[in-house]
């Protein structure tokens, strides 16, 4: 109904707990990174079940700093999906490499195609980024198989999937050489800004720590502590660093992460069932992967990719819904137009015809129910419509 309260995409509510351990740490004066860094790092790890995690300022610092350990430099190609964050792409272009887009599987799963992947394989080709669209993994058997075949690093792009897992219960973000994660504000796990890089290759931790820091030899906190008073530059590096605030933030956030993704998946599940009986819509993936899924966000694909925008101005203007697209295909953005010509079908089907609708752990079930209900109406006006048109 036009004035109804506007049922938002995502919603963040933070409890006082997790609002006093980042007023602690703003009371205790050290904030750039230091121990609270450390301690979440390890924290992760431990939850991510390896052995080790490099906090960082974003989840891009995390897939550049993931392909480099990789070696890709210039030269090179990176093969990602179409349908991905722009970063997973970006990050190739920061190493001087060309990323080279994949389609997708399908409407019905938009993870990488690896039959594509394999297709898309030459001699420049360094790495392969697998993204875990909306936290359901991708096809890691396939795409494991054809790097180790080729010799190519596997990176895992797990911006989405924290918690998520593989049919055989492993951990996405910890199966290829490095997983990066983000901890921007409406993801999972989120501080505002921020990111990891998990590996469980000492080596590339070691190049990930030493490359957020300059590739200075000792940071501020262990000059603070007397452990070192002066440094080397190593190599060039950046300043992708966390700050204490933040690692603070995602310490206290980090027990509540399980209650979180079972709140999600529960929301999903009732979407699902809900949708089943809405004619013109369909939902990607299966029942049974929700299970696996850190249910980032919650896909819907229309029919008739014609009524995809009219239906989302609907569920906003009329409805209150708040709705988006995750995500237009990388090739059709102008920095990448023109490199990747009408190859790519699913992945351009998929960017026309998918919204992504209201999902976040405190969804009321009756807001839940004015979506699905607003979705149906939306679908009949506009079908009708065109019908009479
Ligand atoms: C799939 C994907 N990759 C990479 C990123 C980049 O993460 P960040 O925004 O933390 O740099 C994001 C999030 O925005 C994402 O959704």
């Amino acid at each position: 109904m036009p004035g109804a309260p506007l049922i938002p995409l995502f919603d963040i509510r933070l409890s006082e707990d997790e609002v006093g351990a980042v007023a602690d740490t703003l009371r205790s004066g050290w904030l750039t990174q230091g121990p609270r860094t450390e301690a979440f790092e390890r924290e992760f790890a431990e939850e991510l079940g390896t052995g080790h995690v490099v906090a960082l300022s974003s989840g891009t610092a995390a897939l550049h700093l993931a392909y480099l350990a990789a070696g890709v430099g210039p030269g090179d190609e990176v093969i990602v999906p179409a349908i991905t964050f722009v970063a997973t792409a970006n990050a190739a272009r920061y190493c001087g490499a060309t990323p080279v887009l994949a389609d997708v599987i399908g409407a019905h799963d938009l993870g990488v195609d690896p039959a594509d992947v394999e297709r898309l394989v030459t001699e420049r080709t360094r790495a392969v980024c697998a993204v875990h669209y909306a936290g359901y993994p991708a096809a890691m058997d396939e795409l494991s198989a054809l790097c180790a075949e080729h010799g190519l690093a596997l990176i895992e792009d797990a911006a989405h999937s924290p918690l998520a897992t593989t049919p055989g219960g492993e951990r996405l973000g910890t199966l290829g050489l490095a997983g990066a994660f983000s901890f921007f504000s409406n993801k999972v796990l989120s501080c505002g800004e921020g990111g990891a890089l998990a590996t469980g290759d000492a080596e590339v931790a070691a190049l990930a720590r030493s490359l957020r820091s300059h590739a200075m030899t000792s940071g501020s906190w262990d000059r603070h502590r007397g452990r070192s008073s002066t440094y080397d530059v190593t190599a060039v590096g950046f300043n992708y660093r966390m700050d204490e605030p933040r690692a603070a933030l995602l310490s206290a956030r980090l027990p509540g992460l399980e209650r979180d993704v079972e709140a999600r998946r529960r929301i999903v599940r009732r979407y699902r069932e809900a949708l089943a009986g809405v004619p013109g819509i369909a939902v990607p993936y299966r029942d049974g992967d929700v299970e696996l899924s850190s249910c980032y966000v919650m896909p819907v694909m229309v029919d008739d990719p014609e009524l995809r925008d009219p239906l989302r101005r609907f569920l906003l203007e009329e409805r209150g819904v708040q709705t988006s697209v995750l995500y237009p295909a990388i090739h059709e953005f102008s920095a990448f137009a023109g490199s990747h010509p009408g190859r790519l079908p699913r992945s351009e089907l998929v960017a026309r015809a998918q919204l992504t609708i209201p999902l976040f752990p405190a969804l009321a079930d009756e807001d839940q129910d004015r979506v699905v209900a607003a979705l149906g109406e939306g679908l009949d006006e506009l079908g009708g419509r065109a019908a009479a048109g």
